[in-house]
């Protein structure tokens, strides 16, 4: 099982992780990333099995660690 949240303070609105995995984050209105899943904006969720290797390629592809990631 992992869970996942993403840092706003650190994210400089690049675009990969929701580009990558559009089924777990999502861009807000100004471009940062946030989890879209149910309690996404409160802290870490579970990443459901079907979407936990795209959601881990978008973990390991944010320039500044702000997709965190709890196994
Ligand atoms: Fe932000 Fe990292 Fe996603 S910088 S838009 S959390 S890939």
């Amino acid at each position: 099982m992992a869970k996942t949240w993403v840092d706003k303070d650190t994210c400089i609105a690049c675009g990969a992780c929701y580009s990558t995995c559009p089924d777990v984050y999502e861009s807000d209105d100004d471009g940062y990333a946030f989890v879209k899943l149910e309690g996404g904006l409160e802290g870490f969720v579970e990443v459901p099995e079907e979407f936990l290797s795209d959601a881990q390629d978008a973990k390991d592809g944010c320039p500044t660690e702000s997709v965190r990631w709890e196994d």
